[in-house]
């Protein structure tokens, strides 16, 4: 019996042996393919893995080369040390290269793991001549900017790219814990919500008949503002949200003006006072900017240290206090108090310009500030009429944050159907918008919201003066490259 047992016994474990032996035969013929961020982790040592990527960085020694690569999922590239007789003419940098090779604890102290290949495969060549990025250059924004088919290969643009992506998931996470649901509103619109006239017209590019130019049958734009839509969703849902492209065609070659941007808008039913919105704004901000600063730490300290030096300081600042409110009256007392010479008026009913938004965040201790109660006539037709104000103003209010001027831009809407039909009926705008008076009727409760312009958020938390830095294919006058 004894000796059965033991008998079966080794022969389990002879077998298991050979088991173990064709895994790793299996394994070493078919290495496991690793992301460089998921190799830097260390969690693999001693496995047997593939690496796909660019080269960022190599270096020849008498008997190894060294070679950085980086398949943009982490500021960081993985160091490859592969003896000489792997080297290849082709393997230059910027070159597209697969790498397998064993994992192993790096000698040197800044990164945890290298790989030691056994083999290195030129997928795709680079001529390290015509390539505009040079190996250990440190491009600046304004040169990248001119290649945009190729910016995304530097370290500077990549993790832009990433924090753009943390927010814009950080944006959605925001709404999703905090009760909103998401609405696609259309891109293509038969409305002007900010009635600025700042349209971009949609008909088809080929035309054969009237019919076809005539293609919706009324004039069809490109979206400004998701707003009137959420709107219509407000009168079922208490609180919606959208994150799209929005488009606008100002003829500006600012530093904060795109032609295609992307907005965040949020749109929430039964609302009391400008402050049920201010909260919104505010805790929306903080709570993606965390998420963002503890998630793409190396991203964001890259731009903090080399890009923008010293705007750390102004982020956590942002973090630390509560955003200050003034009224647009008293925005106008502190201009006008100023020893600065403005360029643009700063009597009572101007709108403020970048100038007096910048001027209003450095007087407030250079943290972002609520302005509200603006003149009535500066706002669209939507905005609430503030009727017991002395001077004629309307329930909204934007947010100017440091560096960037005007980030949010909001309101209670105009829920009294007697003052919206006269308003629009001012404007002659009656007909056009008689659905959305329409709604006024059935169930119309207080409602308002505002729109967070994304690059502009993007360039308040990284520094980047530029807007076009911040977007992966920037539209503006003049130019629509690729
Ligand atoms: O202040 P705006 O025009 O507000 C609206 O469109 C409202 N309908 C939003 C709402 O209440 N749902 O635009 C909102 C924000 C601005 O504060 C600014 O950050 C950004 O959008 N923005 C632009 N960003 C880049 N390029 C442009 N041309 C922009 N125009 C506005």
């Amino acid at each position: 019996m004894f000796q059965a047992a033991a008998k079966a016994q080794s022969v389990a474990s002879t077998l298991s042996q050979a088991v173990l032996l064709s895994i790793r035969h299996y394994c070493k013929k078919t290495p496991t393919k690793l992301r460089v961020s998921e190799a830097l982790l260390g969690a693999e040592w001693g496995a047997h893995v593939k690496i796909q990527g660019w080269v960022r960085s190599i270096r020849h020694q008498k008997v190894n080369l060294f070679l950085h690569v980086n398949d943009g999922s982490s500021l960081q590239s993985l160091q490859i040390v592969a003896a000489s007789h792997l080297n290849d003419p082709l393997l230059t940098f910027g070159s597209a290269v697969e790498v397998t090779g064993v994992l192993k604890e790096s000698p040197h102290r800044k990164q945890p793991v290298e790989l030691e290949a056994d083999e290195i495969h030129v997928i795709g060549e680079c001529n390290p001549v015509d390539f505009p990025f040079k190996i250990k250059e440190r491009h600046s924004l304004e040169y990248i900017r001119q290649l945009p088919h190729l910016r995304c290969r530097t370290n500077a643009f990549s993790s832009l790219l990433r924090v753009r992506s943390e927010a814009t998931t950080a944006i959605h996470s925001y709404f999703k814990e905090n009760g909103f649901v998401q609405i696609h509103t259309p891109i293509i619109t038969s409305n002007d919500c900010e009635g600025a006239g700042e349209l971009f017209q949609v008909v088809p590019s080929h035309p054969e008949n009237e019919e076809d130019e005539n293609f919706f049958s009324v004039p069809a734009f490109l979206t400004v503002s998701g707003q009137l839509h959420l709107e219509v969703m407000s009168g079922a849902f208490t609180r919606v949200y959208t994150f799209g492209p929005t488009f606008r065609a100002e003829n500006s070659q600012s530093r904060r003006h795109l032609a295609e941007f992307f907005m965040v808008e949020a749109e929430i039913s039964f609302t009391q006072c400008l402050e049920d919105l201010t909260r919104v704004m505010e805790d929306m901000f903080r709570s993606a900017t965390e998420q963002v600063m503890a998630h793409c730490a190396e991203d964001v300290d890259l731009f903090h240290k080399h890009v923008t030096p010293g705007h750390r300081d102004t982020v956590d600042a942002i973090l630390k206090k509560r955003f200050p409110v003034v009224t647009y009256s008293e925005a106008i007392d502190i201009l006008n108090r100023s020893s600065q010479k403005f360029a643009f008026p700063t009597n009572w009913g101007c709108d403020l310009q970048t100038e007096h938004e910048k001027y209003l965040v450095k007087h407030c201790g250079n943290i972002p500030v609520f302005v509200t109660d603006y003149p009535y006539d500066l706002k669209p037709f939507y905005a609430r009429d503030n009727q017991d104000s002395p001077e004629h103003t309307a329930a909204a209010v934007d947010l100017l944050v440091p560096g960037v001027g005007e980030l949010c831009g909001g309101s209670l809407r105009e829920e009294r159907l007697d003052l919206l039909r006269a308003r629009l009926k001012e404007a002659g705008l009656e007909d056009t918008y008689s659905w959305y008076l329409e709604l006024r009727h059935f169930g119309s409760v207080p409602h308002g919201g505002f729109g967070l312009g994304f690059e502009r958020y993007l360039q308040c938390i990284l520094g980047v003066d530029n807007i076009k830095d911040v977007i992966p294919f920037p539209r503006f006058s003049h130019s629509c490259l690729l």
